[in-house]
């Protein structure tokens, strides 16, 4: 028996629009650690130290070399089944929205055309002052020399482009994440906790504006009571399998 029902997979076959949102789970099978979870990162820093703009200007080096150690992991690792599984539905649906929680660039890599980055992108870095954009290098020259990484042009502070706790998601994103959300026939909430707002609220929507809404993660979430169908299991295995299901579903 498959871990889905046959209602997503014939709705998933007749949908015009998917929309998914993504979060750390999804990335945990290619070695980036998740937040919440018990080996979290959540677990081990304190966000309050870390993830804000108050202790990146207490601490400019400290917060940049914790980036610069998450980027590095992110470099160094590869889109996993449950990524490619995504893009791969590209090829049976007709518009396959991401909305990402992540910041790493893995839907990308693996081929995902319309990828929302609703917290920003850790490859990604710029100038606090003039908010040009700042090449990884400057930022780990600086860390080797045990000074903080500043602006060659005007010597600002440079950080991460992610959001940090107490800032604004970037308004384009939201924007389209709704207008994914809206239209989505289907919706799969893929590795998210799903406690974190706005995200959260984005399969709701989803589901109030007619969608099917299946969530896919090993552990109940915030929206499980909500939702017309959980799968239990790793996005790596299941991704895969219901690419598959729909493919032999249209014949493809
Ligand atoms: P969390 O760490 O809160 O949740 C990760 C989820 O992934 C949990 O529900 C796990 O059960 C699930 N999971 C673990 N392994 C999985 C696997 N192999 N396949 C599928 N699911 C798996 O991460 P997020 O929900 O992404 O925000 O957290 C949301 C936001 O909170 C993050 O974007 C970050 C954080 O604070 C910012 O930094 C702004």
């Amino acid at each position: 028996m498959s871990a889905f029902s046959n209602t997503l997979i014939d709705r998933l076959a007749a949908a015009e629009h998917v929309a998914v949102l993504t979060g750390a789970g999804i990335s945990a099978e290619s070695g980036i650690p998740t937040f919440r979870d018990p080996d979290g990162l959540w677990e081990k820093f304190d966000p309050q130290e870390l993830a804000n703009v108050e202790a990146f200007l207490d601490n400019p080096e400290l917060v940049q070399g914790w980036y610069q150690h998450r980027r590095q992991l992110v470099e160094e690792a590869e889109p996993n089944a449950g990524h490619r599984a995504l893009a791969d539905l590209e090829a049976h649906v007709e518009e396959i929205s991401i909305i990402t929680q992540n910041v790493d660039d893995l839907h990308n890599r693996a081929g995902s055309r319309t990828v929302i980055e609703l917290h920003g992108n850790i490859t990604h870095n710029y100038c606090m002052d003039c908010e040009r954009p700042a090449e990884a290098e400057t930022v780990d020259a600086a860390i080797q020399n045990g000074t903080p990484a500043r602006c060659p042009e005007c010597d600002g502070l440079i950080r991460p482009d992610v959001v940090w706790f107490g800032e604004m998601l970037p308004p384009n994103a939201i924007e389209q994440a709704d207008a994914a959300t809206t239209q989505a026939d289907v919706f799969l909430s893929v590795g998210t906790s799903a406690v974190v707002y706005p995200a959260a609220q984005f399969p709701m929507e989803a589901r109030a504006n007619g969608a099917y809404v299946a969530e896919i993660n090993p552990d109940t979430t915030g929206i499980t009571d909500e939702i017309n169908e959980s799968i239990r299991g790793p996005a790596g295995d299941i991704l895969p399998a219901l690419r598959d299901a729909v493919a032999e579903r249209k014949g493809q």
